[in-house]
Formats: C-alpha cells, structure tokens, sequence
C-alpha cells in the first residue's frame, strides 16, 4: 500500500549511505516496504559549492575540531523544504540538545513528518541554527560520533507510533499521561530455568493479583532505576517546559 501522504521524513545527513540501516529491517522496515511511511535522505555536501565540496571551516576564535558552514546547511535545508505545503519541524540531533521524550516523540508522529540534520564535526554554525529555527535534540547524556544513529533512534520510536505499524494496544500505553513507570519484569517458558521458577503469581490464574503484582513491581524498578519519573509521577502535572513539550507519563 503506498499513500502519497505518508509521513515522510527528510534527513540531511554526510553520511547517506548509513540510510535506511537498522530502519529498513524488522517493523520499521516492513512498513517502509509497506509503503506506511517514507524516508527521504539529502546529502548535506551537494550543497557545497567550491570544488573541493567542503561544508565545514576551523571555528571562529580558534579551537579543536572543525564547525558544518551556516551556508551551506542553511542551502541544504532551504532546497529541502522548497517544495513543502507546510512547515515541518526541523530538528537538529545533538548531545547538547533538548532531551527526547516519548511525549515529543508523539507529537511527531502525529504531526508532519520532520526534517532531521545530522550534525558532525566539533559543532554547526550557531547562525543556522537560529535563522532556521532548529529545534536542538539528544538523545542521551552521551556523545555519538554525529547525529545519523540519534536521528535513527528518533525515527524507529516515532514510526512504531504511525498509524497501521502496530497493533492498537500500543497507543493506549503510551499515549496516555497515566503512567510514567517502566515496566514490569517478563516471564515465560520455561516453568524452571536454571533452578528459578516464574514467580507463582503470574501463573495462580488471579488476574487482579497478576495486576497488582506487576504494578508493584513496575514501581520498585522505577523508584530503584529512576527517582527522576518517580519524583515527576508524584507530582502534579507540571506546566509545559520551555519548549511547550509535555515532559511526562509513558510505559517505557
Ligand atoms: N550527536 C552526538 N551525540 C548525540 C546525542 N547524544 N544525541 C543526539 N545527537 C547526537
């Protein structure tokens, strides 16, 4: 099934060639072949424009490492979105950025799909990144060697959320605000592994004691793993952040 209003996707990237990977196998990639969505990958450097191709110069006020060229990002994206309706949320993937949320992850899978760029080098020109508006995420306190495996990252979660791509039961989870938990531990066959059975619980039949049981748990391992979500469950529901981005209650 294609639909030519497909949520599609633009990544400017210098790395092309690391798309789709990982997105164009298991269920992002059954649906990408399934026509449910679609990915349109722009070389960042056929915006360059002297015969070397170069896209990135030392940092102004000296330094380690080498800054993406305003100009020639502000280009690639201007010819990117030349052809758009309507405007698109351009983000730009950076360990410094704005932390992902599943909540932000909703909202673009329910909007027009974004345009992502890919950073490399030490940084990009901080003009382009004001003049075009870019919304600055990150995916982790940690740094990756440029943005493709973050926007990767970004894509995989907003593309389970399309419509068709899984089965119902995915949205009530995780699009409403209830929860904020992670969950519960898994079992299942084996009775005995190693000496260690399932906890007699799941298996007693008593499926309000199985609810409770896995609600208990489900809140132990988020107190013990992330008193952040417990702290934020706790409270009220807190206003929108800076960025108008509801930060709250999802099953991780
Ligand atoms: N690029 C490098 N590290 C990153 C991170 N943690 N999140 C998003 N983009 C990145």
């Amino acid at each position: 099934m294609t639909d030519s209003s497909a949520w599609r996707p633009i990544v400017l990237t210098l790395f092309p060639e690391m798309f789709p990977g990982p997105l164009g196998v298991s269920l992002a990639g059954r649906a990408l072949g399934n026509g449910l969505w679609s990915l349109e990958i722009r070389d960042i450097r056929a915006s360059a424009t002297d015969r070397h191709r170069s896209v990135d110069d030392t940092p102004a006020g000296g330094g380690p490492g080498m800054v993406l060229r305003a100009d020639i990002l502000a280009s690639a994206i201007d010819s990117a979105c030349a052809l758009d309706a309507a405007p698109r949320p351009r983000l730009l993937m950076s360990p410094r950025g704005w932390p992902l949320t599943q909540a932000r992850v909703v909202e673009l899978a329910h909007g027009p799909a974004p345009l992502i760029v890919c950073g490399r080098f030490e940084g990009v020109d901080q003009r382009v990144i004001d003049k075009r508006a870019l919304e600055e995420v990150s995916i982790g306190d940690y740094v990756l060697s440029g943005g493709e495996i973050a926007a990767m990252a970004l894509l995989d979660a907003c593309v389970r959320l399309l419509p068709g791509v899984m089965g119902k039961e995915v949205s009530a989870s995780e699009e409403s605000f209830a929860g904020n938990l992670l969950e519960y531990p898994h079992y299942t066959r084996p009775q005995r592994f190693e000496g260690e059975g399932v906890p007699a619980i799941l298996i007693s039949g008593d499926h309000a004691k199985v609810a409770a049981w896995r609600q208990a748990k489900a809140e132990e391992l988020t107190r013990q793993r992330r008193p952040d979500l417990w702290a934020a469950r706790n409270q009220k529901a807190p206003k929108d952040n800076a960025k108008g981005w509801q930060t709250l209650s999802f099953v991780l």
